[in-house]
């Protein structure tokens, strides 16, 4: 059964809150999943000495409220650092920002960041937290879908330069992951079908019962039914927690996560970033890297089609416009090798063997690639 998961009852949170464990060598740590901040009694033993909340403006103003009266019955300081929305603030300029926030504010060993937003504020106050005083804890506190499945769990951090995206990082894990299925109320719906594509991907890398169940909940998803939402994320998060667990610094098979990225990254670079989200670029990524194992012969046709057609019936791109972009392989293509697992030029696909199972490292002809490229052009 897929939906597997532990209740809580003694570890102070409310009993309804849900609880994944990323089993890591050195600081394993909890992604607790339910519906309020319910911060109380989670940090209670953890010898904390002052808070300070990132944020972007647009979170800040829904739900800042509501965490600081959670953080605020420690009796501790709380200072906060509130950045713009949006991808142009995982910069150097804001990270410095950030840090002298910080240091106005006093931080000192024993004080946490609470990251309380989208994968933008969570990678780059992840970020701060890493550096800062070579590296302070931090608690991953997500409000977008995405950040909730994705970018939350594992320990990424990043900021990006004008030669591409997350160039610069660390990995520092947080001390916990505090989701609250609420905050989704708010989430504009661009954004939230933007997440759904990353959840469609942990089935097909991982789950195909959980690829079915996401195929077949499409209406209560799309109304943002809290029940199917609440099975989503916990199953989403376990496979992640699952895959972390197995290789905190992605040197082997974590890389299956990558699945659709490849392709992915290249659109969304070829559209600077604002043409197309994260998800929707992973999702046409997605599609090409299906057609990719088709023509291979590691993945069959139907499947390929069947996780078209799921993508389709979310709203999700899975095309690009042929007029527009037929002339632009070779661009799509020089993007492809600045994937951070291409080597010697050669990049390296995730691709489908059957749904629910991928490979990690394959190595594909130009040919191939180039005919998965016609394919997607519609
Ligand atoms: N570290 C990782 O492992 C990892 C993984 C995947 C993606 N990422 C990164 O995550 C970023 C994308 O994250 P994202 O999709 O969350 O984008 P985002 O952080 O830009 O958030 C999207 C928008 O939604 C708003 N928002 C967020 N939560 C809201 C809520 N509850 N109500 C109303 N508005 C809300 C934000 O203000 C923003 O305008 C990218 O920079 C990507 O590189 C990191
Ligand atoms: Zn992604």
């Amino acid at each position: 059964m897929w939906a597997c998961y532990k209740r809580r009852g003694n570890n102070g949170m409310m009993e309804n809150n849900k609880s994944i464990c990323v089993a890591l060598n050195t600081k394993s740590y909890n992604i607790i999943i339910g519906h309020t901040f319910g911060l109380e009694n989670f940090l209670r033993d953890k010898n904390i000495s002052s808070f300070f909340i990132v944020s972007d403006c647009n979170v800040f103003r829904n739900y800042g409220r509501a965490l600081i009266n959670s953080l605020s019955k420690y009796g501790l300081t709380i200072t906060k650092s509130i950045i713009m929305p949006g991808e142009k603030s995982k910069s150097f300029s804001v990270l410095e920002k950030l840090c002298r926030d910080a240091a106005a504010a006093e931080l000192d060993r024993k004080s946490l960041v609470v990251a309380l937003g989208g994968g933008v504020v969570g990678d780059i106050a992840g970020l701060m937290a890493a550096i800062y005083l070579r590296g302070i804890r931090l608690l991953q506190v997500p409000t977008s879908l995405l950040a909730m499945v994705d970018s939350s769990v594992g320990g990424k951090t990043a900021i990006n330069i004008p030669e591409g995206k997350n160039l610069v990082g660390a990995f520092h894990q947080p001390l916990g992951v505090v989701i609250n299925i609420e905050t989704l109320k708010t989430l504009p719906h661009r954004e939230y079908l933007s997440g759904l594509a990353e959840i469609i991907k942990y089935g097909v890398i991982k789950d195909s019962l959980f690829f079915d169940f996401v195929a077949k909940n499409r209406s209560n998803l799309l109304r943002r039914d809290t029940s199917a939402l609440e099975k989503v994320i916990l199953r989403a998060c376990k496979i992640k927690a699952e895959v972390v667990s197995s290789d905190e610094k992605e040197s082997g098979l974590r890389q299956i996560l990558n699945f659709g990225h490849t392709f992915g990254h290249a659109v969304e670079s070829i559209g600077k970033y604002q043409k197309w989200l994260h998800g929707e670029a992973v999702s046409i990524g997605m599609a090409f890297a299906a057609e990719l194992s088709a023509i291979t012969g590691k993945g069959n046709k139907e499947s390929a089609e069947m996780i078209r057609n799921v993508l389709t019936s979310y709203k999700l791109p899975v095309s690009l416009n042929k007029r527009k972009y037929k002339k632009m392989w070779k661009s799509f293509r020089t993007k492809i090798n600045t994937d951070k697992k291409t080597i010697g030029g050669k990049p390296r696909f995730v691709l489908f063997t059957e749904i629910g199972t991928v490979k990690f490292g394959c190595e594909v002809s130009e040919d191939a690639m180039k005919e998965a490229f016609e394919r997607i052009l519609k």
